[in-house]
């Protein structure tokens, strides 16, 4: 029989990422040191008493079953968060969890649009940004994000004529991958005008914790009337190094949670108890661990982007994120792939190249900020000694 796969799977083809993996397989078998700055998967353990409260539940034979639901403490544990941390009130029905926000960012299209339908992602942006609304057959309708405009969205420059079909529109900061932060009169702007174009919000919030130099994470949902148009992704992958576990949650207007709970629960059947019993102890935990972690964050990105610029690379400071982002030197023109290939096996320093994540990414590249500063160090010395940057 000759199998023949839906056309959609011709998106997914591994290319590049397979081709960087082989490579760095080949460097290791040499004996060669790789420096892996691509994958955006924290090095840090959660912590003690999050790990503690998983396990004991782990052992418990009643908490095998379908969970179906989450647990009434565990929606608790994200009011009282909320309230903590962003000073947002939130009502139980405002709340549901989600497998990771990957999960809830890849599903949620299928609840709001029927096919054709428009949905307005960034570019650059984080991968699944597109690939969600792909697969629910939305129309994409890509954003630019240009230095010009502080690398937000022109709101001003859409047109009646752009946004005619558009439903939803997601919007991300602290931002993977360019690694910018978005002011609060951002946000001011942007509630009211997704009123008035009836234009629904998708906020993907999974960097809150990690911002640099005094700034402040916070939720879009302390903007004034956000709840009417407005949900976000929160994770507990960042903060609390949670990632592994699968937990997030989606957080805002209740119809557009009870809408998309009615999809879910047509695909599962509820979070394993002890991870929601882990992440109950992760929100009610104390906080010194999150800003202890975005300090050495902080330090690492001084060490990578403080330190490719005294070699000669110009890489910003990133305001937030757990990663840098920056432009390849003039030199090499606009191939970020065959720049990455390079680099890896001059320098063994291996990070993401830009145009995996739209077609403005061209010409860049994105390091993760995934190892102790020293390493880092060592990683920047590798590419100095490579000679690639002059
Ligand atoms: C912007 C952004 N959103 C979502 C995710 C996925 O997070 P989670 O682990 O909650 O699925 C990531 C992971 O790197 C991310 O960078």
């Amino acid at each position: 029989m000759e199998l023949k796969f839906a056309d959609r799977m011709k998106e997914f083809e591994e290319g590049i990422f397979q081709v960087l993996n082989e490579k760095k397989n080949e460097l290791l078998a040499q004996g060669r040191t790789v420096y892996n700055l691509s994958v955006g998967t924290p090095d840090f353990p959660p912590a003690g008493h999050i790990i503690e409260a998983l396990v004991e539940a782990a052992k418990k034979p009643e908490n095998y079953k379908y969970s179906l639901a989450d647990l009434p403490e565990l929606t608790e544990s994200v009011i009282n968060r909320f309230r903590k941390r962003y000073k947002v009130i939130l009502e139980p029905e405002e709340i549901m969890s989600v497998y990771g926000s990957q999960e809830g960012i890849t599903h949620i299209g299928l609840s709001l649009c029927d096919p054709g339908e428009g949905v307005l992602v960034p570019n650059p942006g984080y991968p699944i940004f597109a690939i969600g609304p792909s697969l629910a057959n939305a129309e994409l309708i890509p954003y630019d994000l240009l230095p010009e405009n502080d690398y937000l969205p022109d709101l001003d420059g859409m047109d009646d004529e752009m946004l005619e079909n558009v439903k939803f529109m997601i919007v991300s900061y602290p931002m993977n991958p360019i690694c910018k932060t978005a002011p609060k009169s951002f946000y001011e702007k942007l509630i009211p005008w997704a009123k008035r174009k009836n234009i629904i919000i998708v906020h993907d919030n999974a960097y809150s914790d990690i911002v640099y130099d005094g700034r402040e994470g916070i939720s879009i949902l302390s903007i004034p009337d956000a709840k009417e148009v407005c949900v976000e992704f929160y994770s507990l992958s960042k903060s609390y190094n949670y990632t592994g576990a699968r937990m997030g949650f989606l957080v805002g207007n209740k119809e557009i949670i009870a809408n998309f709970k009615k999809l879910r629960s047509q695909i599962d059947y509820g979070t394993f108890f002890p991870v929601q019993y882990g992440a109950i102890a992760a929100l009610n935990g104390p906080d010194d661990m999150i800003k202890a972690q975005c300090a050495e964050y902080q330090r690492r990105r001084d060490a990578l982007c403080g330190g490719l610029r005294s070699v000669g690379w110009d890489i910003k400071d990133s305001e937030g994120t757990m990663f840098a982002w920056g432009a390849i030197p003039e030199k090499y023109g606009t191939d970020d792939v065959a720049f990455v290939m390079e680099l890896m096996e001059r320098s063994g320093v291996l990070c993401t190249p830009g145009s995996s994540f739209g077609s403005l990414g061209k010409g860049h590249v994105r390091f993760a900020l995934t190892m102790p500063v020293e390493q880092i160090q060592a990683a920047v010395k590798a590419v100095k000694e490579s000679g690639m940057i002059e």
